[in-house]
């Protein structure tokens, strides 16, 4: 962690750490670093340096991805007139924390995966006041501090148990002050998943290295969730890596965010157009939701 100390008003003194967690099935936390036996490790920073496939048939590298995203971020906090203390939650390898330079804004970033924190940290700019390595359920910092939250790039709906995902709205609306924003961008878009063709989705990838990855997503309508597997087909052997999305319909999404005190802002249909709202045809799905 860089630079608590300095930011007293922001932190709470103690984290207290109560992970709802299942020990008998492992493969509940397939977000847990790869280290751990998890998702998140060095094939999926693989996997997203790709270059096609993005966004139907524009070419789109992972620069031109960055830029795109957080220019959409900058034009949501510029209609919201947000400034001050914004959450990169989670953050990831900071691809986005480090890119996104607003004037007035600072910025934290919050990630489980101290590698990827280890690599944002070396390319951290002057507004990032500092890198926290934990889970996102627990966040140890005071009510009423940010401004923005930002979960991009589908992270959110990891957790097997309701309570958990439904906890994390919790902790954000917590930490948020009046009138502050949570930004919940993802590449799944609920309306669809339900019409997917025999209930899956498939893509085959071409990456930066020259090999394929191949995105498998089954929609399990009874339990709301994608089941997917990413499968590295390489020069030598094939890896697999699996995860679990929880994928709520938009009335379930209301209902959720409504109960927790939240006001549902918009839905839109790409980060890229935040006048757009969400429909059946979009790749992207960008939930905002605002504490009154
Ligand atoms: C799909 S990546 C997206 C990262 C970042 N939002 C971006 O756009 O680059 C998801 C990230 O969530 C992190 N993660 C997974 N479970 C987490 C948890 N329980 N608490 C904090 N971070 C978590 C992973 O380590 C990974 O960096």
């Amino acid at each position: 962690m860089v630079g608590r100390e300095e930011y007293s008003h922001i932190f709470v003194r103690q984290i207290t750490l109560n992970l709802h967690m299942n020990p008998q099935f492992p493969k509940n936390e397939w977000w847990k670093p790869a280290n751990e036996g998890g998702f998140f490790g060095n094939n999926y920073i693989l996997g997203d340096e790709w270059y096609d496939r993005y966004l139907n048939d524009r070419l789109m590298t992972r620069k031109n991805r960055i830029f795109r995203e957080t220019s959409g971020i900058s034009d949501i906090v510029k209609r919201h007139q947000l400034n001050g203390l914004f959450l990169f939650c989670p953050c990831g390898n900071g691809r986005l924390l480090n890119s996104f330079k607003m004037i007035n804004s600072k910025l934290i970033g919050i990630d489980l995966n101290f590698n990827y924190l280890y690599h944002a940290n070396k390319t951290k700019q002057k507004n990032v006041l500092s890198l926290i390595n934990s889970d996102m359920r627990y966040l140890p910092f005071k009510d009423n501090v940010f401004s923005m939250i930002a979960n991009m790039w589908t992270s959110f709906g990891y957790f097997s148990q309701h309570e958990d995902n439904v906890h994390l709205l919790k902790e954000w609306y917590r930490i948020l002050n009046q009138n502050g924003l949570v930004i919940i961008h993802s590449n799944i878009n609920p309306i669809q998943v339900g019409h997917w063709d025999g209930g899956r989705r498939q893509k085959r990838i071409t990456l930066s290295n020259g090999g394929i990855l191949e995105i498998t997503e089954t929609f399990d309508v009874r339990n709301e969730k994608i089941w997917g597997v990413w499968e590295f087909v390489g020069k030598q052997k094939t890896e697999y890596n699996q995860y679990a999305i929880t994928v709520w319909s938009i009335e379930k999404w209301k209902a959720v965010a409504q109960k927790i005190g939240y006001e549902i802002v918009n839905i839109l249909g790409s980060i890229q157009d935040i006048d757009k709202s969400l429909s059946m045809e979009d790749e992207e799905c960008v939930i905002l939701l605002q504490k009154r």
